[in-house]
């Protein structure tokens, strides 16, 4: 599908909205994930496609992604993710009162995704629901279960981030086939004592831009059309601009807005959606890489599961410390953007 509308990523920059975490604070009491075990490396693209592992290391970082095999669904892979922060969080499923689950690869327009993990989880009675805005659907579902539970209308949210981007890829387009791939992160978040969790929050979105990214024929409706098979599309080099200046913007707007110094977040984890993207930021905002979360070499763009899949690999690695400023941000489709900086439990 050839994409028309242009979309001037700087120029047309809007006015962030930020704001303060208020009321009861949360924080993330545990972080889980499941990712597929075959894993596709760039020297079996290089005999699927006309691309190399030269190309596709030194233009985006990645080196291998998980891919589900035909027939996996995205609710398996949400619920793998969502046993094992149940587990690092110490939760019983029972005590679940809300299920959100952030996913562009639904595995159908209906049930959600989050009824059906639900339903594995036997977690009934739990409000569940997905959350659509592409790979920022994880910063926002999170920002959801901390306005429920700072207004006392829950006390324990799973969010989930889980995809199966590989059945949206069109292998015959190497500017998209080499970057996706599958997988699911998962995070219980619960309320907190007062001066932890997540301190501040910068969400918001541009439709003018929104054939930047497309799945499917938008403009006819294609994605519904039983003999279309949607396909991801993108306009890279605008994206790319956009993503590097909303990082560097969002990054500065969640700091002020809480009073933190960018100099004292530990940890940045980024939407994982190209090396050279995190890099041109992360250089911007004066952080070192030793102070950035990144495993795009191993997963791709996982989309709405990239943040958590780099956060949870970062706890179990010892990289994130009780008091540590963490840093969360994402952009997508749409065009949407999320970030959070959070003091960690
Ligand atoms: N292998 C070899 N060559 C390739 C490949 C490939 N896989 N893909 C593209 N090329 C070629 C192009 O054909 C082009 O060749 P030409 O110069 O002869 O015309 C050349 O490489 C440069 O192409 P560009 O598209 O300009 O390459 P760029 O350096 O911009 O990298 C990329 C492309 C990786 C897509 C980059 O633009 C990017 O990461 N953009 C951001 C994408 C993104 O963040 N998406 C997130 C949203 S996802 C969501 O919301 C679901």
């Amino acid at each position: 599908m050839a994409i028309t509308t242009s979309y001037r990523t700087r120029s047309d920059a809007v006015p962030l909205r930020s704001f303060k975490a208020k009321g009861r604070p949360s924080a993330i009491a545990g972080v889980g994930v499941h990712a597929p075990e075959k894993v596709i490396t760039n020297l079996d693209l290089e005999k699927m496609m006309d691309t190399s592992d030269k190309w596709i290391t030194e233009r985006t970082g990645i080196r291998r992604r998980h891919i589900a095999e035909p027939g996996t669904t995205t609710f398996e892979l949400a619920t793998g993710a969502a046993r094992s922060a149940l587990k690092a969080a110490g939760i019983a499923a029972k005590d679940l009162d809300m299920i959100l689950v952030g996913t562009s690869s639904p595995d159908g327009p209906f049930p959600s995704v989050a009824c059906r993990v639900q339903n594995e989880l036997d977690a009934p009675g739990a409000v569940a629901w997905d959350t659509l805005a592409a790979c920022t659907s994880f910063v926002y579902a999170l920002s959801i279960a901390d306005s429920f539970i700072a207004t006392e209308r829950a006390d324990t949210v799973l969010v989930i981030g889980a995809e199966v981007l590989s059945r949206m890829l069109d292998y015959s387009d190497r500017g998209t086939a080499v970057i996706f791939g599958d997988g699911a992160g998962a995070a219980v978040v619960r309320a907190a004592p007062k001066g932890a969790g997540f301190l501040s929050w910068c969400l918001g979105s541009d439709g003018r831009g929104y054939a930047q990214v497309t799945c499917g024929n938008i403009e006819k409706g294609a994605y519904a059309a039983k003999d279309t098979q949607p396909f991801i599309d993108m306009v890279g080099p605008d994206v790319f601009k956009f993503a590097v200046d909303i990082f560097i913007r969002q990054a500065t707007e969640v700091c002020q807005t809480a009073g933190v110094a960018l100099d004292d977040i530990d940890l940045w984890v980024p939407h994982q959606a190209n090396f050279r993207i995190i890099d041109a930021a992360a250089r911007r905002i004066g952080l070192p890489m030793e102070r950035v979360a990144v495993n795009i070499d191993e997963y791709g763009n996982t989309s709405s599961a990239s943040i958590p899949l780099a956060l949870e690999e970062a706890v179990r690695k010892g990289r994130v410390k009780s008091g540590d400023h963490v840093l969360l941000a994402g952009f997508g489709s749409g065009l949407t953007w999320g970030a959070t900086l959070m003091k960690w439990a």
